[in-house]
């Protein structure tokens, strides 16, 4: 598969991302989980969570940079990211045979995709719950998902937080995104403030 897939590369490649950008505490627990991880010992998932505009993406981004630079404790294809609602769209696309992203001869599979999920060195599911409902087919994949990353580096970003997700999703789900490590961002919308 196209490494073109993974889109996190063209959000901001002018801008190198250094860990420096996220603010003191958050950065001191993200730094704990990098060194745990390096020790195999990292509570997975990483709970990014808050209001809009705090800088919950450019921290994940950040942390994908830096995996990205640090290959050998972060083995595997290239970090990863993506939106929950494109990743949802483009799993059911290949469940139909309807996902043929330009630059491939021919469609993508579903077990492809989920190849793909479980060979990233690390994932970030980025703007989780950014509905009031999800669909039943969301819910499975969501999941699915978390299921079949379990334990390996993936970075959850949404507005939410635990008791909001439990109720968009249920318990299930807020407990596999919560069982990690979960920092919570507060602060003013940056993008107001510019
Ligand atoms: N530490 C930082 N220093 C300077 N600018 C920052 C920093 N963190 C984020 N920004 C900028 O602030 C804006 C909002 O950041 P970001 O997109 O990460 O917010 P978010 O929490 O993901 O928001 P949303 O919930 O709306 O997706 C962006 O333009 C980003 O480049
Ligand atoms: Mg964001």
């Amino acid at each position: 598969m196209s490494e073109s897939f993974a889109k996190w590369q063209e959000c901001c490649p002018e801008v190198t991302r250094d860990r420096d950008l996220i603010d003191g505490p958050k950065r001191t627990l993200i730094g704990r989980l990098l060194a745990a991880h390096a020790k195999r010992q990292a509570a997975w998932p990483l709970l990014l969570w808050g209001p809009a505009g705090v800088g919950k993406t450019c921290a994940a981004l950040c942390l994908l940079d830096y995996a990205n630079a640090n290959r050998k404790v972060f083995p595997g294809w290239r970090p990863a990211y993506i939106t929950a609602g494109e990743w949802v769209a483009v799993m059911t696309a290949a469940k139909l045979g309807q996902y043929e992203p330009s630059g491939c001869r021919g469609p993508i599979s579903e077990s492809d995709l989920w190849h793909w999920w479980t060979v990233s060195s690390v994932i970030c599911l980025d703007e989780i719950g950014a509905r009031d409902k999800v669909s039943d087919t969301h819910y499975e994949i969501v999941k699915m998902s978390l299921d079949r990353r379990q334990g390996q580096p993936l970075v959850l970003v949404s507005n939410l937080g635990p008791t909001e997700l439990s109720r968009v999703y249920d318990d299930r789900i807020a407990s596999r995104m919560a069982g990690g490590t979960v920092v919570k961002f507060v602060g003013q919308d940056r993008r107001v403030s510019k």
